[in-house]
C-alpha cells in the first residue's frame, strides 16, 4: 500500500464518484423540528436572535407542521410558552395547557406527523428553573412529580414522544412508571440522556423566555469536560426505560455522540441547539462563511458521528435543499 500504486484523489475526481463513495447521506427525516407555541391568535413573533424562528400560536403552528409534514421532515419537538408562569410550573401539567392544545390541534390537522414533546418546567416557573426550588436549588424529587404529570398530560393529548429534558436524577424511571399506570405503554420517552450545560443555549432562552432569574443550570445539567460521565447518564435512562437517548449539544460533543453509539444499540438523537443555529447564521451574515454549505456540513458531522435523528432548527431548510 502507499503511492504511486494508491492515490485517494481518484475517487474524489468527480461528483458522481464522490456521490458513489459518500458514507453519510442525510434525509429529511433524519430531522425534527423544534417549534415553540404561544396564546393567541394569527401571531408569528420572530425570535431576534434566530433567524426564520418564530413564537407561533396554534394556528401557525398548524400551518407549519403541514408544510413540515409535506417536506418529508421526521417530526416537530414543542417547547410552550404559557401566559402565566409560577413558583409550582402549573402551566406544564396542566390538561389544557398550551403544549396539550397545541398537541390535540396538530395531530387533528396533520395526524401522521410525529410529535415529540419537550417535558421540563423552566418555561412554566416563575424563576425559569427546571423544577422546585427550595435552599436557592432544584429539589429532585418532588420535581418528578411533577415531570410525569406533564408526560402523562402530553401522552393524553396525543404526543408520540416524550421527552424529558430537565436532568432530574430518575425522571426516566418515574415517567415511565406514571405513563404506564395511565394506560400509556405504548408512549415512548426520547431521554435527554447527556445534557450539558452549555452556553449554546442563550438564543433558546430568548426563544422560550426560560432563562433562570438567578443562578444557572449547573446543579443538574451536566458538567461540559466529562465524557465517561455522559456514559453513566446514558446507562441509567436506559435501565429506566428511555426509547431513544439524545446527547445536547451536538456539535461541540461530537465525542460524546460517537461513545455512544459505540456502546449503545438504542436510536441516538442529537440536538443541535439555539447557539449552534444562530452562530453559523451570524457567520453567515457577516458573509464569513456560507451558510447553506455550513448548514449541511454541520449536519453531516453530526450524523457521521453517529446519531440517528437532529433536533435542528435548520430542518426546513435543509429539507429543501435535499429535496
Ligand atoms: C429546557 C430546554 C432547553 C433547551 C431545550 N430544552 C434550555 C435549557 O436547558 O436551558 C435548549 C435548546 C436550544 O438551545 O436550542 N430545559
Amino acid at each position: 500500500m502507499g503511492f504511486p500504486i494508491n492515490r485517494m484523489r481518484r475517487l474524489r475526481a468527480t461528483e458522481p464518484l464522490r456521490r458513489l463513495v459518500r458514507e453519510t447521506q442525510l434525509a429529511p427525516d433524519d430531522f425534527i423540528l423544534p417549534l415553540f407555541a404561544v396564546e393567541g391568535e394569527g401571531v408569528r413573533r420572530e425570535i431576534k436572535s434566530m433567524p426564520g424562528n418564530y413564537q407561533l400560536s396554534i394556528d401557525e403552528i398548524v400551518k407549519e407542521c403541514e408544510e413540515v409534514h409535506s417536506l418529508g421532515i421526521g417530526g416537530v419537538i414543542l417547547f410552550g410558552i404559557p401566559e402565566h408562569k409560577d413558583e409550582k410550573a402549573s402551566g406544564a401539567y396542566d390538561d389544557n395547557g398550551i403544549v396539550q392544545r397545541t398537541v390535540r390541534a396538530i395531530k387533528r390537522a396533520v395526524p401522521s406527523l410525529v410529535v415529540v414533546t419537550d417535558v421540563c418546567n423552566c418555561e412554566y416557573t416563575s424563576h425559569g428553573h427546571c423544577g422546585l426550588v427550595v435552599d436557592d436549588d432544584v429539589d429532585n424529587d418532588i420535581t418528578l412529580t411533577w415531570l410525569a404529570k406533564s408526560a402523562v398530560s402530553h401522552a393524553r393529548a396525543g404526543a408520540d414522544i416524550v421527552a424529558p429534558s430537565d436532568m432530574m436524577d430518575g425522571r426516566v424511571a418515574a415517567i415511565r412508571d406514571a405513563l404506564d399506570d395511565a394506560g400509556l405503554t405504548k408512549t415512548p420517552i426520547m431521554s435527554y440522556a447527556a445534557k450539558y450545560a452549555s452556553s449554546f443555549y442563550g438564543p433558546f432562552r430568548d426563544a422560550a423566555e426560560s432563562a433562570p432569574q438567578f443562578g444557572d443550570r449547573r446543579s443538574y445539567q451536566m458538567d461540559p469536560p466529562n465524557a465517561r460521565e455522559a456514559m453513566l447518564e446514558i446507562e441509567l435512562d436506559v435501565e429506566e426505560g428511555a426509547d431513544i437517548i439524545m446527547v445536547k449539544p451536538a456539535m461541540p460533543y461530537l465525542d460524546i455522540i460517537r461513545m455512544a453509539r459505540d456502546a449503545w444499540d438504542l436510536p441516538i438523537a442529537a440536538y443541535q441547539v439555539s447557539g449552534e443555529f444562530s452562530m453559523i447564521h451570524a457567520a453567515a451574515r457577516n458573509g464569513w462563511i456560507d451558510l447553506d454549505r455550513a448548514m449541511m456540513e454541520s449536519l453531516t458531522s453530526i450524523k457521521r458521528a453517529g446519531s440517528d435523528m437532529i433536533l435542528t432548527y435548520f430542518a426546513k431548510p435543509a429539507a429543501r435543499m435535499l429535496g
